[in-house]
């Protein structure tokens, strides 16, 4: 019993995300003569495993870089990024990343598209039977065997999440995820990304320009400054989910962000982006 505790402790660490004193400095157009430009200005930022954690800002403050940076994708010019206690050198199947773009291969059909990581990494064989049970997750099952262009956007982002969740990632980072989706499917889709968080106990850093999806969604709110991103506020979300959009306490919450945001000088959309 006390081992097994010792091990889920392990577990959850190994999920977890920690930035610190994170400075990146991009290199400038004429190859490092002038300093480059500081996309994020010692940003510090823990993520525990399983939480899910929203970050809003400004367009170009740095939260791209920040979840291509947890990513693996490029390192910080100072500073330290790991999961758990292991610093991040590079991409891994257990870093999942999500675009507002499902980037889906058109020629490919849902299942095809789905198992494209897998046969990558040279594990469809082991891994064949959990592509029916993740197209089943996603609500997919009947349009296994159709290509990209039948479906709408919600589809396909589905499609795009399924993928990133079929190789188990310990964190998923999505970075505007439905920002490209209507209004209904948008909200929709939420309740699907939360079903899924709760189901897989993923932790989840979300980029969104909505204030209201970031409310709806996160146990934490990470508020960034303009360019160079700085962290300007972390707001810990504590209504009961399901959360209540028009209740009085929701909507008391948007307000406080919405001023906090003004008095940053960051007019933001408070509703859509
Ligand atoms: N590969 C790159 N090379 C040079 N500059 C970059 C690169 N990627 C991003 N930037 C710059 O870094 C800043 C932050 O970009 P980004 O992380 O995409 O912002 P956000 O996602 O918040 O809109 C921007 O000024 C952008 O132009
Ligand atoms: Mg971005």
């Amino acid at each position: 019993m006390v081992k097994l505790n010792v091990a889920s402790t392990e577990l959850d660490e190994a999920a977890s995300v920690r930035v610190r004193h994170v400075t990146k400095r991009f290199d400038s157009p004429d190859g490092g003569i002038t300093p480059g430009a500081l996309a994020l200005d010692d940003v510090s930022l823990s993520v525990g495993a399983g939480e899910l954690v929203s970050i809003v800002g400004p367009s170009g403050c740095g939260k791209s870089t920040l979840l291509r940076m947890i990513a693996g994708l490029h390192g910080p010019t100072t500073g330290e990024v790991s999961v758990g206690a292991e610093p991040i050198t590079e991409p891994s199947a257990e870093r999942g990343l999500v675009f507002q773009d499902p980037n889906l291969f058109p020629w490919l059909t849902v299942r095809r598209n789905i198992e494209a990581g897998l046969v990558a990494r040279g594990v469809l064989r082991e891994k064949r039977a959990e592509v029916d049970e993740f197209m089943r997750l996603v609500g997919l099952e009947a349009f296994a065997n159709s290509f990209p262009h039948h479906l709408s956007g919600g589809m396909a982002q589905r499609i795009s999440l399924a993928r990133a969740l079929i190789n188990h990632p310990k964190v998923l980072l999505l970075d505007e995820p439905l920002g490209a989706l209507d209004a209904f499917t948008r909200m929709r889709m939420q309740d699907e990304v939360l079903r899924l968080w709760r189901a897989h106990g993923t932790t989840m850093l979300f980029v969104t320009h909505d204030i209201d999806e970031a409310i709806y969604m996160s146990d934490r709110i990470v508020i960034m400054t303009q360019r160079p991103g700085k962290i300007e506020q972390i707001i810990p979300v504590q209504l009961e989910r399901p959360r209540d959009r028009s209740s009085e306490d929701f909507l008391h919450l948007r307000g406080e962000i919405l001023e906090t945001l003004h008095f940053a000088g960051q007019p933001m959309a408070g509703n859509k982006s």
